[in-house]
């Protein structure tokens, strides 16, 4: 058992942390935001994610995970620290590393005896020898450390599920002992072979923009062939059955839908596009991506107003979905966004409703009227806009639907409704690559 110290308690820290006392380690996970702390003291959750607290209080109950906001002392008690604060995007697309590099210069300063310093923390090629370098400059000669790279790969929503049954665990070391220490961290999941890929540092810092590059690059291409389904009237449903069957392909991120957003994939692509340049690397694919990715953003809003013939001015539509994806609370570049300025500069009247996020929506726009239901929402509306895939925008019963609605028009984002349905009650309708003609 090691003792364990979390240094951020965001989305990557809270889980990590949680799921690493799960594994049975001692973990207090600890941030300078002191009322955050004493919110996670008071048995209080502070993100949305399925699964959390329960595993939160599990750990907490058994003694094995706490929280402090003393993180020069939490410093000082552990065998392992875990680097997990944020990394918004800065100037140009790069990462703001401030957080990360204060982080470093408080190990430094409290460095007591060896330690591994782990970042989790997606950080840019190169910044985990920057990292060593402060914690050397920082700290008393005599006190070894050793570094490592750990990059996350959790998604929002399913976070626990991805900590506690990874698809893999990267560790980027230069040293036996930081290998073995950080084994010795995961070693449950040894028992059920999770693949462990051991390789240096900045290898390890390079595989998590690369794999979320490459998801991103096959969800623009997905959504990409969607539109030419649009134009020859094919179903991009079954194209990506078929891509996916192949296990070159594989089926997974092979769904179009009105762009990717979130905390990664639109910050990731970016900064790994600017990490290249000043290599002076063309990452032409990955930008096409990106390009692409605000297209779709784009045309999302074009579908939306061709229902009204591309008038929508007084037109009252129900948005249902504010979070960039279902199952979070999380509206960072949210495609929902580009749909909500669209309406409000052209005279429309925005009823919205999300299972979780309508409290972080309405911090971006305080004038944004919120309802607590889809049924609340779509009331008397001349048009429905679905933007997530919740099960409860899955399961709606569309006649109810129709009964509530003045007007009959439904563009569907995620292609999660019934075409056939749709039809029979007679919607004037549209979706992403799966349309009749
Ligand atoms: C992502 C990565 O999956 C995770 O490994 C990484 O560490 C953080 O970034 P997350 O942003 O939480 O996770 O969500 P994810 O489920 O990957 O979806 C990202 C975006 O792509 C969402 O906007 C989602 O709606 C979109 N998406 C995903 C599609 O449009 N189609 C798909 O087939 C899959």
């Amino acid at each position: 058992m090691k003792n364990i110290a979390v240094i951020g308690t965001g989305y990557v820290g809270l889980v990590s942390g949680a799921g690493i006392s799960d594994y049975g380690h001692n973990v207090v996970c600890t941030d300078i935001d002191i009322s955050k702390i004493k919110r996670l003291q008071n048995g209080e959750i502070t993100i949305y994610e399925p699964g959390l607290e329960e595993l939160v209080n599990r750990n907490v109950q058994s003694n094995r995970l706490s929280f402090s906001s003393n993180v020069n002392k939490c410093i000082q008690r552990a065998d392992v620290i875990f680097i997990a604060v944020g990394t918004p995007e800065g100037d140009n697309g790069s990462s703001d590393l401030s957080a990360v590099f204060d982080v470093a210069r408080a190990i430094g300063n409290n460095l007591n005896g060896y330690k591994i310093i782990c970042t989790k923390s997606t950080v840019p090629i190169g910044t985990g020898a920057k990292i060593t370098e402060i914690i050397k400059e920082t700290s008393n000669e005599l006190n070894e450390f050793a570094y490592v790279s750990n990059p996350e790969f959790l998604r929002e929503g399913s976070a626990v599920k991805d900590f506690l049954w990874p698809d893999r665990v990267i560790i980027g070391a230069s040293c036996a002992r930081a290998f073995d220490t950080m084994k010795n961290v995961y070693r449950p999941l040894f028992i059920n072979e999770t693949p462990v890929i051991e390789t240096t540092i900045e290898t390890a810092e390079l595989i998590k923009y690369a794999s979320n590059a490459f998801l991103s690059v096959k969800i623009s291409y997905i959504n990409e062939i969607a539109n030419i389904c649009d134009e020859i009237g094919a179903d991009v449903h079954v194209v990506s059955k078929a891509m996916g069957i192949d296990g070159r392909i594989s089926s997974k991120f092979l769904h179009p839908g009105p762009g990717f957003g979130g905390s990664c994939f639109p910050k990731d692509t970016k900064a790994l596009i600017s990490m290249a340049e000043e290599m002076g690397v063309n990452l032409k694919v990955v930008k096409s991506a990106v390009e692409a990715n605000q297209l779709q953003k784009e045309r999302m809003v074009k579908k939306l107003f061709n229902l009204f013939d591309g008038n929508v001015k007084n037109k009252t539509i129900a948005i249902l979905g504010l979070a960039f994806k279902a199952q979070t609370d999380d509206v960072r570049e949210s495609p929902a966004i580009d749909i909500i300025d669209a309406l409000q500069s052209n005279g429309a009247i925005i009823k919205a409703f999300d299972p979780a996020a309508n409290d972080n929506m309405k911090k971006l726009y305080n004038d944004l009227d919120t309802y607590v239901s889809w049924e609340e929402a779509v009331k008397d509306v001349d048009g429905v806009v679905i933007m997530t895939e919740w099960n409860e925008f899955r399961g709606m019963d569309l006649s109810k639907l129709k009964g509530l609605v003045k007007s009959p028009n439904i563009l569907d984002c995620r292609n999660i409704l019934k075409i056939d349905d749709l039809e029979k009650l007679g919607f004037k309708y549209d979706n992403v690559g799966r349309k009749k003609r």
